[in-house]
């Protein structure tokens, strides 16, 4: 099995202001000189992303084309910017900082596990490393698990409600088959794996403690309710892996991990693990056809641990 992912979109709580702000960011795309792309630099993974202008491509050499597809995705784009610290080096390719940028609030930071456009990947730990939210809620969803597996931070709790809601409207029966993991289960979800497969195969599938974002509860994992292709490959055919890639955008979620997009992400497909980064931002990626966060926030390429 496998895990990882987050939701959410949610209009109150602790979104309301990251909706507002997200509407502001985008408002500075929109209006930037014709800007339909805007990337920032490689940001230091132990810091704040510094603001710029700059285009940014991911490092992979998959992502080299500009006509989005599952073995050729797109040289990105956009750029998440966050509120530079003054003590952050300015890289000598990046312009000013874009004042409106430079005033984004800092829940939109791709390093603070609270915030929904966290980046964490096999080159972009967790800090801290036993991270725990401070806001773990069990969503009024369809459960597939128990136990802390069953819960999530408040806003992906609710953007899932939401779109399991949906789906289920629709006919589609969306479960929670794997949300929250704590340190403490990643390393033995972990060493699990490694014990049956070795740790190359591994890596390939769970992440190492510390670096999951199954640790945020800003991700999940979804199953149908039947079981039969339950963290398998067909489960990418099931009706909820069908709906949940789909329609995720709406409720601000991107599937994380999709097909052959292994050398940005680090991991085989799992259709299965959605990630919450917000409503805006999941459709802005829907609507650019970009399939990863990394392309999208402008970081590098994580294929494997340095
Ligand atoms: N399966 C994903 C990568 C995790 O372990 O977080
Ligand atoms: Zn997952």
């Amino acid at each position: 099995m496998c895990h990882d992912c987050a939701s959410g979109q949610a209009n109150t709580g602790p979104n309301t202001s990251a909706v507002s702000s997200r509407r502001s960011f985008t408002r500075f795309l929109a209006t930037g000189a014709g800007l339909t792309v805007l990337a920032a630099c490689t940001p230091d993974p132990a810091g704040p992303v510094t603001p710029s202008s700059s285009t940014s491509a991911a490092s992979s050499s998959a992502a080299s084309t500009s006509s989005p597809s599952p073995s050729s995705p797109s040289p990105v784009a956009l750029a998440t910017v966050e509120s530079p610290t003054p003590a952050e080096p300015v890289p000598a390719h990046a312009p000013a900082p874009p004042s409106a940028a430079a005033a984004l609030p800092r829940q939109f930071s791709l390093t603070d596990p609270a915030s929904p456009w966290l980046v964490v990947n096999k080159h972009r730990p967790l800090a801290p490393a036993d991270y725990v939210p401070a806001d773990l809620v069990q969503p009024n969803v369809p459960l597939a698990v128990t136990g802390e597996a069953a819960l999530l931070n408040s806003t992906t709790a609710a953007a899932a409600e939401a779109m399991f809601a949906a789906a289920a409207r629709e006919g589609v029966v969306l479960t929670l088959a794997s949300g929250y993991r704590s340190y403490g289960t990643q390393v033995a979800t972990y060493n699990g794996y490694v014990a049956a497969r070795g740790q190359a195969d591994a890596d390939t599938a769970s992440a190492r403690p510390g670096y999951s974002e199954h640790q945020t509860g800003w991700s999940f994992d979804i199953g149908d309710g039947g079981g039969a292709c339950s963290f398998q490959p067909c489960f990418a055919d099931q009706p909820a892996a069908v709906w949940a890639k789909a329609h995720g955008h709406r409720f601000g979620f991107v599937v994380r991990y999709p097909w052959m997009f292994h050398p940005i992400t680090g991991y085989y497909y799992e259709p299965w693990h959605l990630r919450f980064i917000g409503v805006e931002a999941a459709t802005d990626m829907a609507n650019r056809g970009i399939s990863t966060v990394e392309e999208y926030f402008g970081v590098e390429a994580a294929p494997g641990y340095p």
